[in-house]
C-alpha cells in the first residue's frame, strides 16, 4: 500500500515525466489579493498568469499546494468533522498548462495517472461534462465529453449544470468549463444495486469528486459578458486526501496515514477511543482536521487575532476547543501536544513546520487557555440564559442568544442545540440564521467593491524600475475605475514604473505622474496578484499622452532609511536574544517602522540599549549597499541570505546586503547605512504569544525627538534656576512638598481637636439631648465629618451635632445623631435634605449621618436653625 508521501510524490513525479515543472506550495496566507485571505485552490499562486500580469516562466506546472476553504459548497466550517471527506485544510494536487496543451492532453493524462500509475478500476471512474447554457450562449463541451469517450463508456460521463461544471475564478476574470471525475468506492454488492452514475454529486460518503479539470477559455467581464480568452489555461485540482484514502482503501479520509496518527495521538492524551461513539468521533476528527490549518497558518505568519484572516483562525480553533472540551473531556490546553506528531507526519514535505515548532506550540498553547477562561464564562452565560427562559414559563432560547453564544464565545450552534436539549430546552433555529445572514451581509458590505473592466491603451508588459530611478518616463497601458464605501478611485498601470508599490512591509510609493497638459497625484500604490496599480482620485484628460512617473523622493528616502534599519535590527537581535529570532512581520513607512519577531520573554531596557548600540554602530560606519538582483534562489542560499516564512520567492530573487546582514527582500533601500542617521527604539510591547514587536524611529525623526527632549530640559532647569544636578533639585523639592504635606495634616489634625473641645465645652442641653451647634467659616467638609465623627464617639447618647459651615465659597450642612435619637425616631437625611432648601441645594445620607450641599451660604444660619427646630429642641 502506497503511503500518502509516496502517493504526493507520485503525483508530481509523473507530471514531471509528461514536461511539468515541479513548484512548491506557495504559502497558505495570502498577501496581494484583495479577494482572498487565504490560498483555497492550486491556481491562487499562478493567478498573475493566468490573468496576463506577467508571462509564465514555465508553460506546464505541477505542485501540491496547501489550501483553506472554510466556506463554499460543502465546506462551512460547521460542517467540517460530521462527515468523513471534507476539511478546513487540505492540499491540492494540481497539473497547469498556461496557453500550451489543453482539454485532450488534461484528459489523457488525467486517466493515465489514475488508471495506469495508480490503478485505479475504470469501472469505478466516473467524468462529468458541462451541459452547456443557453442563456451564456454556451454548448455542451462536446470536446471533453469526446475525448473521455476513449477512455469510458457512454453511460460513465454525466452532464453536469453551470453550477458544477462552469469554473470561475471570481466575479469577473478567466474562466471556463470543468470536468470533474468521481469515483464510486462502494462495496460490489452495493454497486450492482444502485449504478454509480446515479450516485455522482449526490452526497453520497462513497462516490465522490476526486479531481476537477478547468479548461479556461474564456473571460467573464463586469458587465456579466463572457470574450475568448486569448491563451487557454488548464488547471486542475486534486484533493489529495481523498486520493489518499481510495489508494488505501478506505471509506473515511480519516481512516488514512494522514490523519491517523494524529487520532491516535488525540485518543492517547485524552483517552478516548476513535471508533466507540459517534460524538466522540466527531469531535476527534475536528479536532485532527483543525490542528493542522491551525499549524501551518501560523508557520506562514497568520496569528490568530481579533480581524480578518487572523479571526478565522481564531475560529477555527476555538471549535476545536470546544468540541474537544464537551466531547474528549479536555478542560485543559492540550492541542498543542499534537504537533510532535503532525511534524513526524508532514515535517518532510512541508520542513517549515519543524522550523517553528517551539513558536506554534506557544501560540496554540496560549490561545487554547485563553479561550478556555472565555468558554467557563460562556457556559455561565448560557446557564442563566436556560434559567430566564424557564422562569418566563418559555421552552426556548432566542436566536440572538445562541448567535451570541456562537458568535463571542464560539459556541457551534448544534452543541448550544445539544446543551439545551440536555436540559429540555430548544433554539429559535431561524433567529439564529437571521442574525447570521445579518452578520454576512454586514461583512459583505464592508468588502463590498464595484471593480469595472480594464480599459486596455496599450498591450504590454508592465517594468518596475524604481530600484534605479524616482522618474521615469512612460505611458498608460491600462486603468479601471473601482468604487468603494462611496468614494471613486482609478487604477492605472504604467508601462515603466519607478513607484514602489506596497509589499514586504514598505508602504506604497506615493508622487505624481506629469504630462503637458496636467498633473495626476499617484496617492498609493499597491499590488494586486503581482501587478503594481497606481491609484489616482482623477484620471488624466490626456490618456495617451507621453508622461514622467516622479516619486515623492523625501518620503522614499525616508522609507528606505526605515526598511534598511529593519534589516540591521533583525541581525542586531538575532545577536543580543539569539538565533531563534525570527522575523514576523513588518511595517515601513516614511516615519516610523515596526518590527515583530518571535521570542519568549519580554525585551529588557537593557538588551534592547545592546541591540541599538549595535545598529547604531553599523549607521556610523556607513557600510555600502551590495544588491543582488534577479539571483537563483540557490545561489542567495549559499551567501546564507535569511528568508521570511510565509513569504512566497520565484527562482530568482533579489537579495540586500549591508555587511554581514544578508537578506531576501524586495524593497527599496540606502545607498549606505550612514543614510540611516540613527535609530532610536521607542517601545517594545507583545503582539501574540511569543511574538514580540519593536517601534523605532529613524534619521530626522530622531533629531526631531532630540530638540524636543531638549526643549523640555531646558525649561526645567530653568525653573530650577539653572542648578547644575537637575535630578537631585527635583529630588530636593519633591521631598521638601511631602514633608510640608505631612506638616499640613498634622496642623488640620491639631486644629480640629482644639475645635472639638470647644464644641464639647458648649453643650447645650436640651430636653436631655446634647444639642452641639457649629456654625463655623472656613472648615472643609471633610473637616467637619473627621469632628462628627469623633464626637459620635465620645458621647455615645443624646448627641444632636448639627453643622453649618462653608469652604471655598460653597455652603455644607451636617448632622450626626447618637443611635438611641435615631431610635427614637429622628433622621439625619430627612433633617437636612428639608433644611437644605434655604441653602439652595440638597442631600441626604443615612439616618445617624447625613451632608447636605447648596449656593446661597446667606441661609446657613437659618437652615441650621430650622433642623433644631425641625427635630424639636
Ligand atoms: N481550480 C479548480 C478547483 O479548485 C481546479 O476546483
Amino acid at each position: 500500500m502506497l503511503t500518502a508521501n509516496e502517493i504526493r510524490d507520485s503525483f508530481v513525479k509523473f507530471f514531471e515525466s509528461k514536461g511539468h515543472q515541479i513548484v512548491p506550495s506557495a504559502p497558505m496566507v495570502i498577501k496581494d489579493d484583495p479577494t482572498l485571505m487565504f490560498t483555497n485552490a492550486g491556481m491562487n499562486q499562478f493567478k498573475d498568469i493566468i490573468l496576463g500580469n506577467h508571462p509564465a516562466k514555465y508553460k506546464r506546472v505541477t505542485d501540491s499546494q496547501k489550501c483553506l476553504r472554510v466556506s463554499g459548497k460543502h465546506n462551512d466550517l460547521e460542517e467540517v468533522g460530521h462527515d468523513t471527506y471534507h476539511h478546513t485544510m487540505f492540499e491540492m494536487l494540481g497539473n497547469w498548462s498556461f496557453g500550451d496543451y489543453f482539454k485532450k492532453e488534461a484528459i489523457s493524462w488525467a486517466w493515465e495517472f489514475l488508471v495506469d500509475v495508480l490503478k485505479i478500476d475504470p469501472k469505478d471512474l466516473y467524468a462529468t461534462v458541462f451541459e452547456g447554457s443557453p442563456e451564456e450562449g454556451l454548448e455542451r463541451d462536446n470536446e471533453a465529453a469526446s475525448y473521455w469517450e476513449q477512455f469510458m463508456p457512454a453511460d460513465h460521463i454525466i452532464n453536469g449544470n453551470k453550477h458544477d461544471n462552469f469554473w470561475e475564478m471570481g466575479d469577473t476574470g478567466p474562466c471556463g468549463p470543468c470536468s470533474e471525475i468521481h469515483i464510486d468506492s462502494r462495496s460490489e454488492e452495493e454497486k450492482a444495486k444502485v449504478p454509480g452514475r446515479e450516485l455522482v454529486n449526490k452526497d453520497h460518503p462513497q462516490v465522490i469528486e476526486i479531481w476537477n479539470l478547468v479548461f479556461m477559455q474564456y473571460n467573464r467581464k463586469a458587465d456579466g459578458s463572457l470574450e475568448p480568452l486569448p491563451a487557454r489555461v488548464i488547471d486542475t485540482g486534486m484533493g489529495f486526501e481523498r486520493l489518499v484514502r481510495t489508494m488505501q482503501g478506505k471509506t473515511s479520509n480519516y481512516d488514512t496515514d494522514v490523519f491517523q496518527p494524529i487520532i491516535k495521538a488525540i485518543g492517547d492524551l485524552s483517552g478516548k477511543k476513535y471508533g466507540d461513539d459517534p460524538k466522540i468521533d466527531v469531535a476527534m476528527r475536528v479536532v485532527a482536521d483543525h490542528i493542522r490549518t491551525i499549524a501551518f497558518s501560523i508557520t506562514d505568519g497568520q496569528l490568530p487575532s481579533n480581524a480578518k484572516a487572523g479571526y478565522v483562525i481564531r475560529r477555527i480553533l476555538r471549535r476545536a476547543v470546544r468540541y474537544a472540551y464537551t466531547f474528549l473531556d479536555q478542560k485543559q490546553a492540550f492541542m498543542y501536544k499534537l504537533i510532535p506528531v503532525l511534524i513526524e507526519n508532514m515535517g518532510g514535505a512541508y520542513p517549515e513546520l519543524k522550523a517553528q515548532q517551539g513558536l506554534i506550540e506557544k501560540v496554540i498553547k496560549e490561545e487554547e487557555e485563553a479561550f478556555l477562561r472565555t468558554l467557563e464564562t460562556g457556559i455561565r452565560l448560557l446557564d442563566k440564559v436556560m434559567a430566564d427562559t424557564k422562569a418566563a414559563g418559555k421552552t426556548e432560547i432566542s436566536g440572538v442568544d445562541a448567535f451570541t453564544l456562537y458568535d463571542t464565545f464560539g459556541f457551534p450552534f448544534d452543541l448550544t442545540e445539544l446543551i439545551l436539549r440536555e436540559n429540555g430546552l430548544t433554539a429559535d433555529v431561524a433567529g439564529f440564521e437571521a442574525e447570521m445572514q445579518k452578520q454576512k451581509q454586514r461583512a459583505r458590505n464592508a468588502a463590498a467593491v464595484e471593480t469595472g473592466d480594464w480599459v486596455v491603451l496599450k498591450e504590454g508588459e508592465t517594468e518596475f524600475v524604481g530600484y534605479d530611478y524616482t522618474e521615469y518616463e512612460t505611458s498608460i497601458l491600462r486603468y479601471r475605475q473601482i468604487k468603494q464605501k462611496n468614494q471613486t478611485l482609478y487604477q492605472i498601470v504604467l508601462d515603466k514604473t519607478p513607484f514602489y508599490a506596497e509589499s514586504g512591509g514598505q508602504v506604497g510609493d506615493t508622487g505624481v505622474i506629469v504630462s503637458e497638459f496636467e498633473t495626476i497625484d499617484i496617492i498609493d500604490t499597491k499590488k494586486e496578484n503581482n501587478l503594481p496599480i497606481h491609484i489616482a482620485k482623477k484620471l488624466p484628460e490626456h490618456l495617451d499622452a507621453p508622461m514622467m512617473a516622479c516619486v515623492d523622493t523625501d518620503k522614499r528616502a525616508a522609507c528606505a532609511a526605515n526598511h534598511s534599519c529593519t534589516h540591521l535590527l533583525d541581525e542586531a537581535l538575532r545577536e543580543v536574544l539569539g538565533d531563534h529570532i525570527e522575523q514576523k512581520g513588518s511595517l515601513v513607512t516614511p516615519n516610523s517602522l515596526r518590527f515583530d519577531f518571535s521570542h519568549f520573554q519580554k525585551v529588557t531596557d537593557e538588551e534592547i540599549r545592546q541591540v541599538e548600540h549595535l545598529v547604531n554602530a553599523k549607521i556610523r560606519a556607513n557600510i555600502p549597499l551590495k544588491e543582488y538582483r534577479n539571483i537563483p534562489i540557490e545561489e542567495a542560499k549559499e551567501l546564507g541570505a535569511i528568508a521570511l516564512f510565509g513569504e512566497k520567492y520565484g527562482d530568482h530573487v533579489r537579495v540586500i546586503q549591508f555587511g554581514s546582514s544578508i537578506e531576501f527582500c524586495g524593497g527599496t533601500h540606502v545607498a549606505a547605512t550612514g543614510n540611516i542617521g540613527m535609530v532610536k527604539i521607542l517601545s517594545e510591547s507583545s503582539v501574540a504569544a511569543g511574538v514580540r514587536r519593536i517601534e523605532a524611529i529613524t534619521g530626522a525623526r530622531v533629531e526631531e525627538m532630540l530638540d524636543g527632549f531638549q526643549d523640555t530640559l531646558r525649561e526645567l532647569k530653568s525653573l530650577f534656576n539653572n542648578a547644575p544636578d537637575l535630578a537631585n533639585s527635583i529630588r530636593k523639592a519633591i521631598d521638601e512638598n511631602t514633608g510640608l504635606k505631612k506638616q499640613m495634616e498634622e496642623f488640620k489634625k491639631e486644629k480640629q481637636a482644639q475645635m472639638k473641645e470647644r464644641l464639647l465645652s458648649n453643650i447645650k442641653e436640651v430636653n436631655g439631648v446634647k444639642l452641639i451647634k457649629l456654625c463655623a467659616l472656613m472648615t472643609s467638609p471633610e473637616a467637619v465629618k473627621n469632628i462628627a465623627f469623633q464626637l459620635r464617639g465620645e458621647i455615645t447618647e443624646n448627641l444632636f451635632f448639627v453643622a453649618g459651615t462653608q469652604f471655598e465659597g460653597k455652603p455644607t450642612l451636617t448632622v450626626m445623631l447618637s443611635d438611641n435619637l435615631v431610635a427614637g425616631g429622628l433622621k439625619a437625611g430627612a433633617l437636612v435634605k428639608e433644611a437644605a432648601k434655604l441653602i439652595q441645594g440638597g442631600g441626604g445620607g443615612q439616618p445617624h449621618f447625613a451632608t447636605a450641599g447648596g449656593k446661597n451660604i446667606d441661609g446657613l444660619n437659618a437652615a441650621v436653625d430650622k433642623i433644631i427646630e425641625l427635630a424639636g429642641l
